[in-house]
This record gives C-alpha cells, sequence and structure tokens, in this order.
C-alpha cells in the first residue's frame, strides 16, 4: 500500500477527492498526513475529520524557509512517504525536497499547461486571464514536479469549453470538478504503476 502525503493550502476540495477515492477502494493508497502552510485552511480540517495526521507547516511556526524545508523533509521521512501530492498548495518547495522526491512529487493545476502557468498563475489569476484572452476552452493539468514552476513532465491533462457569459467563479467552478476526477485518476495511475515516475 503507497504512502501518500498531501500538501494543501485551502479548501481542500481536492484533497477531499481523494479521501473519497481512497475510501471507495478507487484508489489503493493511505494519506499518511497532510501538511499546509496556512493554519486556517479547511483542508487540515477535512484530513482531521477522517483521522489523518495533520501539520502546519509555515511562517508563524517555522519563519525561516530552510527550517522549513528541513522539516517538511524530516515529516516525509519519518512517515516513509511514497509519493507527495500537491493538492491546491501555493508555496514553493525547496530543491532539496524536490531532489529527494524526484520523479514522487505530483501537482495539479488549474488550466491546460503550458498556457496559464508558472510565476503568478494560480487560483482565480488563471481563471481570469483565461477570460481575459477570450479563450474557447479550458481545463486542468497534473504534472510531476520538478524545480521549475508548473514545468514538469505532463502526466494528463482534461479540457472544459468556456461559455458565453462564464465568470471566475463559473469557470473555476467547472474547471474544479474536472480537477477532482483529475487528482484521483493521477493518484490512482501512479500508485497502480501504470504511471510510470518521472525518474
Ligand atoms: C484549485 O483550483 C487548485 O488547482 C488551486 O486551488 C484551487 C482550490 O483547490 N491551486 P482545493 O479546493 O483547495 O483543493
Amino acid at each position: 500500500m503507497k504512502r501518500l502525503a498531501v500538501l494543501v493550502s485551502g479548501g481542500g476540495s481536492n484533497l477531499q477527492a481523494l479521501i473519497d477515492a481512497i475510501q471507495s477502494g478507487e484508489i489503493s493508497a493511505k494519506i499518511e498526513l497532510v501538511i499546509s502552510n496556512r493554519e486556517q485552511a479547511y483542508g487540515l480540517t477535512r484530513a482531521a475529520q477522517n483521522g489523518i495526521a495533520t501539520h502546519y507547516l509555515g511562517i508563524k511556526n517555522y519563519p525561516d524557509s530552510n527550517a522549513r524545508a528541513e522539516k517538511l523533509n524530516t515529516l516525509l521521512a519519518a512517515h516513509q512517504i511514497d509519493y507527495v501530492v500537491l493538492a491546491g498548495y501555493l508555496s514553493i518547495l525547496k530543491p532539496e525536497t524536490i531532489r529527494q522526491y524526484e520523479g514522487r512529487i505530483v501537482n495539479i493545476h488549474p488550466s491546460l499547461i503550458p498556457k496559464y502557468c508558472g510565476e503568478g498563475f494560480y487560483g482565480h489569476h488563471v481563471h481570469e486571464a483565461v477570460l481575459a484572452n477570450g479563450e474557447s476552452e479550458s481545463g486542468a493539468t497534473t504534472h510531476f514536479v520538478d524545480e521549475g514552476v508548473d514545468t514538469g513532465k505532463i502526466i494528463y491533462q482534461e479540457r472544459v469549453p468556456v461559455l458565453k457569459g462564464d465568470t471566475v467563479e463559473t469557470l473555476s467552478a467547472r474547471v474544479l470538478t474536472v480537477e477532482h476526477q483529475l487528482i484521483v485518476r493521477t493518484v490512482r495511475d501512479l500508485c497502480s504503476g501504470s504511471v510510470k515516475t518521472s525518474e
């Protein structure tokens, strides 16, 4: 059984999709811990409600980013983590962590990479840019994490139409729905070995 760590910064709906897919048996894995850089992240509450160990790892308890990265690596090692899943995690991992878990860290991004990704493109900023550019479609992407921002090898993508009259709220809701399907498919296939790590 693969051991997962899930990193969140916000509501944790992608985390919830993983929790539900593990409970339904679609994913053969165990979430060993959930870590957030935001103390009030609802994702931590979702984890606690499902009996998963939680950790706040942020500027309040680890003001020094190197100490924070060290603590993260210690936690991952202590829990013998196989795969790290960035599910709405808005902090950049340090190179040491990426190297230590090379090919075993995946991220979900709410656009069709290489469009609308990289520095500054996260959450509502992505959907605002998609609408501002009059795109006819958007979507979500899962990818391995390398030392760039959203530059790692793409695993899966799912497209959604941009509809007339769409707002940031309606478009992000439509994209979030496919994010949930995509993150479950990605983690399921990673844990079953049908998606090879990018090593
Ligand atoms: C998602 O669109 C995710 O891609 C982005 O943050 C949004 C919230 O995700 N990074 P969640 O509900 O916290 O999983």
